[in-house]
């Protein structure tokens, strides 16, 4: 039998990915997020993608229509429990998401359900709530924090699973037994991706200041990683030697080497370097616009604006580079605009 499952908050489509490499067939998947949409429908041409709040989903309908489906996953909105929004208002609202998650169960009946967030979901008030909801379905519990990294993957991402099963107890998850990947396995110190000098006129004080302390730690030989927007005690920078600290939704890892010509040069770690961080395979297409490459597009498009209301002859060229390379496959992996990114 196939298992078939359904991806409730599906994102980039991550965990579709692992239990389609684990035999599962992803019959659809569901998030507000049209860039989620694409990028789903990109790696996932078999599986339904549906737009719009799960909260807007009539789930009746929808289970008529999918018929039969053994597992959901489901990744609620977590930026609300994370610590990463450190002191900023938690949306109340934004967490009861979670609970879609109690009334998909309810239509659907699947046999098993894994539910991801960050660790800080148990500190939910509603937390208890939200598991005895379930179990009050006919599902056994099982909680359990897995880190990425004891799975094989070059990052460190503590993550809270909670597994439930209608038959019986969900088997405990062991690690693997082997070392931790290094991040350094996986950042390219001398491909393609362009550089610049760290000691420039315009780098932030703060910049230098997490370079030096990496410096201070490792000598000027070896190259490490500037850590921004941490609030981890890392003093702002890590080693290549471990996993990867934890990627959030914001670009925050640099990577700094020694240089003949500047002394030391830096670049932000990029989409192929921050995917296989991510554990995700290169052939995992990710082909949509990150949010730097948005960033440059638009302050490109200004620039073209302004140079075509000053020159007619501009206008022309305005439109042919914004009906140009849009949709090139290789626009990911280009060095653009990198120093746009770095602080
Ligand atoms: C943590 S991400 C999911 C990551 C995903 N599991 C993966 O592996 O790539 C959470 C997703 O939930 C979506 N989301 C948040 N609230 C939602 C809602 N009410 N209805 C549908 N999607 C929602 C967001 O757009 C975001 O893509």
């Amino acid at each position: 039998m196939r298992v078939r499952g359904l991806d409730l908050f599906c994102g980039a489509g991550g965990s579709s990915w692992g239990a389609r490499e684990a035999g599962v067939e992803i019959v659809a998947a569901i998030d507000l997020w049209p860039l989620a949409g694409e990028v789903h429908d990109a790696n996932f041409p078999e599986a339904e993608f549906i737009s719009g709040r799960l909260e807007e989903v009539d789930v009746t309908a929808l289970a008529k229509r999918l018929g039969r489906i053994h597992l959901i996953l489901a990744s609620p909105e977590c930026t609300n429990h994370s610590p990463a929004k450190g002191n900023k208002p938690r949306c109340e609202q934004s967490k009861e998401t979670a609970f879609q998650v109690v009334r998909f169960a309810e239509a659907f009946k699947p046999r098993w359900l894994i539910v991801e967030n960050v660790v800080n979901m148990r500190k939910w008030s509603r937390y208890s709530e939200f598991k005895s909801s379930l179990e009050k379905l006919g599902y056994n519990l099982r909680e359990q924090v897995l880190n990425a990294a004891q799975f094989g993957v070059p990052q460190s991402r503590n993550r809270l699973f909670l597994l439930a099963d209608n038959q019986q107890s969900p088997p405990k998850l062991s690690p693997r037994k082997s070392k931790p990947k290094r991040i350094a396995d996986v950042v390219d110190l001398n491909g393609k991706y362009a550089w610049t000098p760290l000691r420039r006129p315009n780098r932030a004080k703060a910049t230098l200041e997490r370079a030096k302390r990496g410096f201070a730690a490792l000598g000027k030989k070896k190259p490490f990683l500037l850590v921004y927007y941490g609030s981890d005690g890392c003093g702002g920078w890590q080693q290549l030697n471990r996993p990867l600290r934890t990627i959030t939704t914001v670009d925050r890892f640099a990577v700094v080497k020694p240089d003949p010509t500047h002394g030391h040069v830096m670049r932000m770690l990029q989409v192929p370097e921050l995917k296989a961080a991510m554990g995700m395979p290169q052939r995992m297409k990710l082909e949509s616009e990150t949010r730097r490459d948005r960033y440059a597009r638009k302050a490109a498009r200004r620039t073209e604006r302004r140079l075509a209301m000053t020159t007619p002859n501009r206008a022309l060229h305005c439109w042919e580079a914004e009906t140009t390379n849009r949709n090139s496959p290789e626009r990911l992996d280009r060095p653009r605009d990198q120093h746009r990114a770095l602080r």
